[in-house]
């Protein structure tokens, strides 16, 4: 039987700046996403990359001297290199500079002309550059300005080609009405719904004049393709629209586009309209997730806040993502604002990583190697943790159905934490001595139960998954275990472990030396 397919993307970030952890949390939200809809056996295809044109990035160059072509060179490495380092397993990095991807644009504006769904007008209209779009005065602050980026918009008078959005708007309304996970998480939905009223035609093109950095319109050399309707095609471009027709044919529609709440508009307003309008069939659902603050700020260069992954695993001496992955994906709910601090992060994972996880690995081998020199003779598990296994196999999957991450992992906490209360409820130190066959019991049940916590955060924490699973005596990559393998996928009997192979999966982390770094 042939694969079931599962599509998924990230938003493709701006390179008018390096990439800091909010860029970074919505990656790794799609790589936990991506990497457990494999673990279910599907066949899945990540797109992530960057949105390299605009007035934006062509100011940005020539602030920095050189062409915009070289800048989005040197930032797009700059961006890849943060996601080797964050261990982001995407299928496809795409540019909008990437010439597949500029025919793809050209294409669609030249079909929407031609069916009558793009015609020209001039026009007067405020443009935010931070936004890369038009606002109306009643989406501006009582100060005339944008309320994200807080910078009065720049008066634009031009004769542009626009895009007939309004004729789609009710089409729009019906589709989220009709489709509750259309729009995740739910309660986003009436948002979209509200903004849908105000809705009037877009102006998609900008004369070269004023912004040279775009893609031409192909019958007009002289307007260059509105930045959002270059970045949003970056969509079908990615799995091969017009290029590689069977790809696209076997990954469209897309399952889930992840995004800030903050492009939920152009996602399930102007997208989905853009793609009615083209006759391609439409994506299933849109998550929206929050945004991410330091120490309860809003990240900005101006304030000198803005952290990337390198420099907190430079900070806490860390060899890879794991720590900073598990925080960001627990902080708070997948879909609601988070922070970050480094109090609030060296307390969560040295917690659940190194105490809860960790120690109750790290001790129940050691038992095995002190009682029964680390042989397994006797693989009877616990009735009761069994089936809370396999709950939370099931419940975890339920909950990924939805996208809820967060709510996913804390299932899996759940368990581990059951597991930590049974070794203390039944003592195995002192049936060392009184019952050595339910001693062994125990410590073979709880071992099972890392078994499936490791397999379960693998999506998560990959790296100190794949050290519990070397540790429970398991050969080779937990990369290609299927959740659909753990029930047969046993710890081996005979010799796992000896006093040499325990070792500390996660080490604490020391706030001293942290602290000191920062200084
Ligand atoms: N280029 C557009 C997206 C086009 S998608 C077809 C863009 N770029 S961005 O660089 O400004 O943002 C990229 C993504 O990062 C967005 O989904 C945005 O919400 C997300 N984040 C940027 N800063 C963030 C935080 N501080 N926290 C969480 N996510 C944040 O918008």
């Amino acid at each position: 039987m042939e694969k079931e397919t599962f599509y998924i993307t990230t938003a493709i970030d701006y390179v008018n700046g390096l990439p800091h952890i909010g860029h970074a949390y919505e990656k790794i939200a799609t790589d936990v996403i991506a990497r457990h809809f494999k673990q279910r056996g599907k066949d899945v295809f990540f797109l992530t990359g960057s949105d390299e044109h605009g007035i934006k990035i062509q100011k940005t160059a020539a602030e920095n001297g050189i062409q915009p072509k070289e800048h989005c060179d040197n930032t797009s490495n700059e961006f890849k290199k943060a996601w080797k380092k964050a261990d982001i397993d995407y299928d496809r990095y795409i540019r909008t500079t990437d010439a597949d991807h500029e025919k793809v644009v050209q294409w669609a504006f030249e079909e929407l002309l031609k069916k009558g769904d793009i015609y020209k007008s001039s026009y007067t209209g405020l443009y935010c550059a931070g936004c890369e779009c038009f606002l109306s005065p009643r989406e501006l602050d009582e100060n005339g300005c944008c309320p994200i980026h807080q910078k009065k918009p720049e008066e634009v008078k031009e004769e542009n080609y626009f895009f007939k959005l309004s004729k789609y708007k009710d089409a729009i309304a019906e589709h989220i009405k009709k489709n509750p996970n259309f729009i995740l998480p739910q309660s986003r939905a009436n948002e979209i719904l509200n903004q849908l009223k105000d809705i009037e035609d877009i102006s998609v093109s900008r004369s070269k004049e004023s912004v040279s950095w775009s893609i031409d319109v192909p019958s007009d050399s002289e307007q260059g393709i509105y930045v959002w309707i270059d970045a949003l095609t970056n969509y079908i471009t990615g799995v091969g629209v017009l290029d590689d027709k069977e790809k696209f044919n076997k990954y469209w529609p897309c399952d889930v586009h992840v995004i800030g709440k903050d492009i939920l508009k152009f996602h399930s307003i102007y997208w989905i309209a853009f793609l009615m309008a083209l006759g391609i069939e439409l994506p299933k659902s849109i998550f929206a997730h929050g945004w991410i603050t330091i120490d309860e700020t809003k990240m900005s260069k101006s304030l000198g806040n803005v952290i990337s992954i390198d420099t907190l695993m430079q900070t806490f001496e860390l060899q890879d993502a794991d720590a900073i992955r598990y925080f960001l994906m627990t902080t708070a709910s997948f879909g609601k604002d988070g922070n970050y601090s480094d109090e609030e992060f060296k307390s969560k994972v040295n917690a659940d990583l190194a105490n809860n996880l960790g120690n109750l690995l790290n001790r129940t081998l050691s038992m095995l190697v002190k009682y029964f020199d680390g042989k397994i003779s006797n693989r009877t598990m616990d009735a009761d943790l069994l089936k809370l296994c396999n709950e939370t196999v099931s419940d975890v999957e339920r909950k990924f159905d939805y996208y809820e991450v967060t709510e996913a992992i804390e299932k899996v906490i759940t368990l581990v934490d059951a597991a930590n209360k049974y070794v203390n409820d039944k003592a195995p130190w002192s049936l060392a001595k009184t019952d050595l066959n339910e001693c062994e019991k125990v410590l073979y049940s709880v071992l099972e139960v890392m078994k499936y916590a490791s397999v379960l955060l693998y999506p998560v924490i990959p790296n100190i998954a794949q050290k519990i699973y070397t540790q429970l005596g398991f050969e080779g990559e937990i990369k290609g275990i299927k959740l659909a393998d753990l029930k047969t996928l046993t710890i081996k009997e005979g010799q796992i472990a000896t006093k040499d192979t325990i070792s500390p999966v996660f080490l604490r982390l020391d706030s001293e030396i942290a602290k000191d770094k920062k200084k």
